[in-house]
């Protein structure tokens, strides 16, 4: 239920603190070690290449999985969007894990992928927020989100849950290995989740920010660097989907390529910086825009801002900021959508779960 809420979307936003508090709980034991199952523990540590697959909103969070999985647990990974993944198989390694991504569990794309690669023989993870769905059944083994039901359309908490129990599993895999590793993930997703609570608190300074510059607005581009860039393309269909406003996520540095066309007078762009590795190199493409006439908004973390940004958000660990750059992000979506009179629980066209290929 709503409850006091106008939109299951804004109370599915509300709640991905608590959300990330329950994934903690559910995978620390009494020892605070990690609690996963040890089948998948071993399936883990014998792997030697990890085959995402996922669709939408859940491909977006595997592309932050694939660093964890390759930065924390020493994995080669790579992502592919479920539809297209049987048109251009990759080449295989001796032995991969297939790692799927789905709130639902039911979507067709991926399911069909699953039903080739069990056919080929491979083992396959499913991390899913239903359980009993189908591509929880009908996988080896099943990692769950604990995120509650998710019923907008616009997935939000779904997206933070991933990318929380991609990071455990990236972690226990470490440590399985006995890799040497300075995080502690439980104390970071902490740290994360009060840093998630303070951004849903600061709703009306995202309202005000989509008043401003997104009332009447045609296109918008969101642009980032690294880790920026996978929570950028999170950001533009969160926008496009509900607000039904043209936007697309870009790489800072590959908009010169030809994209910086589209900037016109007044074209809003967000710009997301969270790295300090990239701090420099995305505020020069933002004034790259800037001079071409755009409208820039830059979201920068604490520590990294400067006094012209337009929102400043807690600082976390840099591994996992896309955890609270998503938040504000999902809050324009929401505001520029509400402003708009559209159907933010149920956008024209879109269906919660996709059983069709
Ligand atoms: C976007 C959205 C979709 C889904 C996609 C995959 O907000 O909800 O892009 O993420 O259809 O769905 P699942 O995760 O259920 O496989």
């Amino acid at each position: 239920e709503k409850g006091t809420y106008p939109h299951f979307m804004l109370k599915e936003i509300d709640e991905q603190p608590l959300a990330l508090r329950r994934i903690i709980q559910e995978y620390q034991d009494e020892h605070d070690h990690l609690k996963l199952d040890q089948n998948i523990r071993e399936t883990m540590k014998v792997c030697d290449r990890i085959y995402i697959i996922a669709a939408g909103t859940s491909y977006h969070a595997g592309l932050v999985g694939k660093q964890f999985l390759e930065k924390m647990a020493g994995i080669p990974a790579e992502v592919h969007v479920a539809s297209e993944f049987s048109y251009n198989m990759p080449l295989l390694s001796d032995n991969p894990l297939f790692v799927f991504i789905s709130q639902s569990g039911e979507t067709a794309d991926s399911r069909s992928v699953l039903v080739k690669i069990k056919e080929m023989g491979h083992p396959a993870l499913t991390i899913t927020n239903v359980a009993g769905s189908t591509l929880s059944r009908e996988a080896d083994y099943t990692l769950h989100l604990h995120a509650g039901p998710e019923i907008a359309v616009a997935s939000t908490k779904a997206y933070t849950a991933q990318i929380a129990v991609l990071a455990i599993l990236a972690v226990d895999t470490a440590r399985a290995k006995g890799l040497e590793l300075d995080f502690d993930p439980m104390r970071e997703l902490g740290i994360t989740a009060n840093a998630m609570e303070v951004l849903t608190d600061q709703k009306e300074a995202i309202d005000e920010l989509v008043r401003d510059n997104l009332g009447t607005t045609r296109n918008a581009f969101f642009i980032g660097r690294s880790t920026d860039y996978f929570v950028c393309l999170e950001a533009a269909l969160k926008l496009k989907e509900i607000s039904y406003i043209q936007a697309e996520g870009f790489a800072g540095g590959e908009l010169k390529h030809g994209t910086i066309a589209l900037i016109e007078e007044g074209t809003p762009v967000i710009a997301l910086a969270t790295q300090e590795t990239v701090n420099y190199s995305i505020r020069s493409n933002v004034s790259e825009v800037v001079a071409r006439g755009a409208n820039d908004m830059i979201f920068s973390m604490k520590g990294l801002e400067q006094d012209t940004d337009a929102f400043v958000l807690p600082e976390v660990h840099e591994l996992l900021t896309p955890l609270v750059s998503v938040v504000p992000m999902q809050l324009l979506a929401y505001y520029a959508a509400l402003h708009r009179g559209c159907d933010v629980d149920k956008p024209r066209n879109l269906a919660k779960s996709v059983t069709v290929e």
